[in-house]
């Protein structure tokens, strides 16, 4: 391959598994990026000892008095270290904000997220609970621009799984994230090779 390799930052609040499996893409060349930083809202997440351990770049934001989005200033503070880390796309990987306008204005459609539910259906926290709950036979997971509304930015791509007999959320969460390690590497190339015609 002769292009640059597409330049990620990852965001993310929990224990990183999607970050783990594009970053095995990468290793395993089947994603040509590079993760310049691994950016998280909270200390203590997972993802950065992930990141730490593979020897990439981390950065903790400061702690938000709000849950569900971040103050202007922090998330401003967010979008510079992106930028400073030369970032082109940003790749939301469980993070658990809003994306505001700091954000969104710095890096306009070049935000993707992965959402553990069949778009438009189960937008918001939990969303396996919320399949499990409302009796659906099949559930999955959705690849999607992010813009300034609840996991409702274009959609790039899903995986579906059936929903079977005695699933719990959390077996059924279990399933969806099997699925999310493949589709996002896979969703990624696609969107690199389309970067980087
Ligand atoms: C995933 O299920 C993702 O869909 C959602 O948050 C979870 C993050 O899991 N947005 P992990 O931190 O990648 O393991």
């Amino acid at each position: 391959m002769n292009t640059s390799p597409l330049r990620l930052g990852v965001l993310g609040s929990g224990k990183g598994s999607n970050f783990q499996a594009i970053a095995s893409a990468i290793a395993e060349k089947r994603l040509h990026a590079e993760v310049r930083l691994v950016m998280s809202d909270l200390p203590d997440a997972g993802i950065l000892d992930k990141a730490r351990a593979l020897g990439l770049p981390v950065a903790v934001l400061p702690q938000s008095k709000f849950r569900t989005k971040l103050e202007p200033e922090i998330e401003s503070l967010a979008a510079r270290m992106l930028e400073e880390a030369d970032v082109e796309l940003v790749v939301l990987a469980g993070y658990m904000r809003m994306i505001k306008a700091p954000l969104l204005d710095r890096f306009p459609n070049r935000i993707v997220n992965i959402h553990p539910s069949l778009l438009p259906a189960f937008p918001g926290l939990e969303a396996w609970r919320q399949a499990c709950e409302a009796g659906v036979s099949e559930a999955g997971c959705t690849v999607h621009w992010v813009d300034s509304g609840m996991d409702s930015g274009e959609i790039l791509a899903q995986a579906r799984v059936p929903v079977l007999a005695g699933d719990t959320p959390a077996s059924l969460h279990a399933r969806i994230q099997v699925a999310e390690h493949a589709l996002y590497p896979e969703t990624l190339a696609g969107l690199a090779s389309v970067l980087r015609p």
